[in-house]
């Protein structure tokens, strides 16, 4: 199957076939190359070549698309989401708004306790079918690659399950997904007064199974005051490695806790949400290949203050950024709408807001090779938009996501 699409005003994020970009840092972050007046030919879903339309080679095609004022992009790469779960919780989000703390919410039961409750009483099939209407609709909006974690078992057979719809959805779907193994998310109500025994639980009963079963990519801690510390973090963190599974941890969401430093010492692939940094952070980062992965969405829905973005780029480090969709602190999965508070609220620019949900995302993923730019012999994953003036009109026309359709 031979696609081309001509007429690209403008091609997004283009490399050449020479480079081997691995990630954007600092300053580089700025740049975000692009071709105008462009085309592409894709063969058997993999980028075929490009150029400039002065030079479209005669060529037969199976599809033709005519971009005509349209843009083109790779797509978005969301590496972190909880796009598996059992239902909305809009009670806690009024319980929020009359005053009670997210915090507050989850120490009376709630939270992740109500999501596992809600979890554990579906049934497999009820819960896939759920979880692929979401990823439908976030790759409409331009996703395609994605990352999932599982954490709303909280038991050997949730976590089992959420793990097999998610191994489901890579199996059924065109989308790229990584999962991430992520009961170390709250402590369940039984093991309140008993925390070391559900630490062992995770340890000796669960990882032995999900690794066995090839469930999953990547270790999760939700490292955090009043959830998991930090020496049982680097417990977790341990035994993950030696089941071959590389941390992607939560860090440092609500207090300067540690989490950032404990996930590069653990050569972390990313350390995520990251409301929570300064000197320290950014020192410890620097000395490691840990991305930090910036959650703005659970900051703007939880009403908290944003992720200090741009002391992190000024800093010479990359940036990435996901949509942490989940039903607790962001139940949206719209990177457009992450793009936009990227360059409102972190006063990121549109080009760093693209990079960082491209290669970047990608990087955070581990698919820095195979996704995240467009370049010969990457997956021919690509957002075409709508009829738009420039790249900056993604972030700018917030709520409407001026995305037409996403090739894959
Ligand atoms: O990334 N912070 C921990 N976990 C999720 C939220 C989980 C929930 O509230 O259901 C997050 O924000
Ligand atoms: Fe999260």
């Amino acid at each position: 199957m031979r696609l081309l699409i001509t007429n690209i005003k403008q091609l997004c994020q283009t490399e050449s076939a020479g480079s081997n970009l691995e990630k954007v840092s600092g300053a580089g972050m700025a740049d975000l190359p692009c071709m105008d007046n462009a085309w592409l030919i894709a063969e058997n879903g993999i980028i075929h070549s490009y150029g400039e339309m002065k030079e479209l080679p005669n060529t037969h095609a199976d599809e033709t698309i005519d971009a005509s004022g349209r843009l083109v992009l790779p797509a978005w790469c969301d590496s972190h989401t909880h796009l598996v779960f059992a239902g909305p919780r809009d009670g806690e989000f009024v319980d929020r708004i009359k005053g009670l703390s997210y915090e507050e919410i989850a120490r009376r039961g709630g939270g992740i306790l109500n999501s596992a409750r809600k979890l554990n009483v579906m049934d497999e099939g009820e819960l896939y079918e759920q979880s692929l209407e979401r990823l439908h609709n976030v790759c409409a909006q331009g996703t395609g690659a994605i990352e999932i974690k599982s954490g709303y078992g909280l038991c050997l057979e949730g976590e089992l399950k959420m793990l097999r719809v998610i191994r489901k959805l890579k199996e059924n779907t065109k989308v790229t997904i990584k999962s991430s193994f992520l009961a170390a998310h709250a402590y369940p109500i039984e093991y309140k007064e008993n925390k070391e025994a559900y630490i062992r639980l995770i340890i000796d009963e669960m990882l032995p199974r999900v690794a066995g079963e090839g469930l999953a990519d990547y270790m999760d801690v939700f490292c955090e005051k009043g959830f998991f510390g930090i020496p049982e973090t680097e417990m977790l963190l341990e035994a993950g490695w030696k089941y071959g599974l590389k941390p992607k941890i939560h860090a440092n969401q609500l207090h300067h806790s540690g989490g950032v430093q404990v996930g590069v010492k653990h050569n972390a692939i990313s350390v995520d949400h990251l409301e929570c940094v300064g000197d320290e952070e950014i020192a410890s980062l620097k000395t490691g290949n840990t991305m930090p992965v910036l959650l703005p969405g659970a900051a703007f829905f939880l009403g908290m203050h944003y992720q200090p973005a741009r002391k992190i780029i000024d800093a010479g480090l990359p940036v990435c950024l996901a949509t942490d969709y989940n039903p607790g602190s962001c139940p949206s999965g719209n990177v457009p709408l992450m793009l936009t508070l990227a360059c409102t609220q972190l006063k990121m620019t549109p080009e760093e807001a693209v990079n960082s949900v491209t290669i970047n995302g990608a990087a955070a993923m581990e698919l820095q090779h195979e996704m995240g730019t467009i370049k010969v012999g990457k997956k021919a994953n690509l957002i075409l938009t709508q009829k738009i003036p420039s790249l900056a009109y993604i972030p700018y026309d917030y709520g409407n996501c001026p995305i037409e359709r996403l090739i894959n």
